[in-house]
């Protein structure tokens, strides 16, 4: 029997280059190649990762239909992220869609990166039901989201500065941890006391956030010691700093939440990009809903970081509905979600 919806899923907005099959809306395979060229630089190199990305897509694509089982002419469709992102990284995946979608014949839809983590939480066999509010946050991305129905959304909140994922990253940097820092502090903190030291909540009225506060408060932490003590207090202390710094990160992240539940009432909340895989985060969200007899709902771990599944499902909704891209559609690195 011939199936109704065959999609590749591209993703190439950073620095993982991603391909995944989607069958009538269910994963078949998800195949992630990550960039490690970047870690001795302490972050991404734009031009690093559009180099990349063109010498690793087109083998991460075969993997993916190869782990499906899928040939290329079987495909019905594909779906791209067209941005955010970094433009040259983002330009690699369009023209590959593009291309392989002339080549083929078959429809393509530029998706927004930010519409795929919302749709992660659909790769879950118990998907949140509408209307669910949504907390993206990334390395790129705070967005605190009213969903009312795929694809229908709208912003609550948002960071004024940096990204929670950023001042993970930025915090590890100032410890000397490797790039990307979020899981390495996510591992220490769980050995570590969070009421080592008390860094400042930033709370800001509404929904929005701010972490360039918290990022500054623990570089004059530091520098309050001698350089002799600090080595010292980062050796014997690194997991107590690590937990009291994600404990402060966790409780502005989830304010703004218990705020909008109590607001508009509704109590099925996601959380979804890589900082969704704290487990921290995770347990205080998990509290916080229960105490208001709310669920949360999460990603698998496998979906929470950047990933071409959640590409897949974004375009799957968006051609089942009845859209698409033609060719003149381009990459759009500040493209918004609305
Ligand atoms: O969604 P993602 O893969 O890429 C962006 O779109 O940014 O998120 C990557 C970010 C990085 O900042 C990384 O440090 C953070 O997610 N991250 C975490 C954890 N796992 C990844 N932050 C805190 N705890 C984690 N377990
Ligand atoms: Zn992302």
């Amino acid at each position: 029997m011939s199936k109704a919806s065959v999609l590749l899923g591209i993703e190439t907005s950073c620095d993982d280059t991603a391909a995944a099959v989607l069958v009538d809306g269910i994963l078949v395979s998800n195949v992630v190649s990550s960039q490690p060229q970047h870690v001795e630089f302490g972050g991404v190199v734009p031009e690093v990762a559009s180099r990349a990305h063109e010498k690793l897509l087109v083998s991460v694509v075969e993997d993916a239909l190869k782990q499906a089982g899928i040939g290329k002419n079987e495909l019905t469709g594909i779906a791209v992220t067209k941005g955010p992102g970094l433009i040259g990284s983002l330009m690699v995946g369009v023209s590959f869609a593009k291309a392989a979608a002339l080549g083929l014949n078959v429809p393509f839809v530029g998706v927004n990166h930010l519409e795929g983590h919302l749709a992660s939480l659909f790769l879950s066999t118990s998907p949140p039901p509408f209307p669910h509010l949504c907390l993206i946050v990334s390395g790129g991305h705070t967005q605190l989201m009213q969903i009312d129905a795929p694809g229908q959304f709208k912003v609550l909140g948002k960071t004024r500065d940096d990204a929670a994922g950023e001042a993970f990253d930025k915090v590890g940097k100032i410890l000397g941890l490797d790039y990307p820092a979020g899981p390495q502090i996510d591992r220490l903190a769980a050995h570590g006391n969070r009421s080592y030291h008390p860094f400042p909540r930033t709370r800001l009225k509404g929904y929005d956030y701010s972490f360039s506060g918290i990022k500054t408060s623990v570089l004059y932490y530091l520098n309050s010691f001698d350089e002799t003590h600090r080595e010292e207090l980062i050796r014997n202390s690194l997991a107590d700093i690590c937990a009291s710094f994600q404990e402060a990160v966790v409780d502005m992240l989830i304010s703004p939440i218990k705020k909008a539940v109590k607001d508009t009432g509704i109590r099925h909340v996601g959380l979804v990009g890589g900082v969704s895989a704290n487990l921290r985060l995770r347990s205080k969200m998990h509290e916080l809903l229960q105490q208001n007899k709310g669920q949360l709902y999460v990603p698998d771990m496998a979906y929470c970081m950047d990933n071409a599944a959640m590409i897949a499902m974004a375009g799957y909704f968006r051609l089942e509905n009845g859209e698409q891209s033609d060719l003149s559609e381009i990459a759009n690195p500040s493209l918004k979600l609305l």
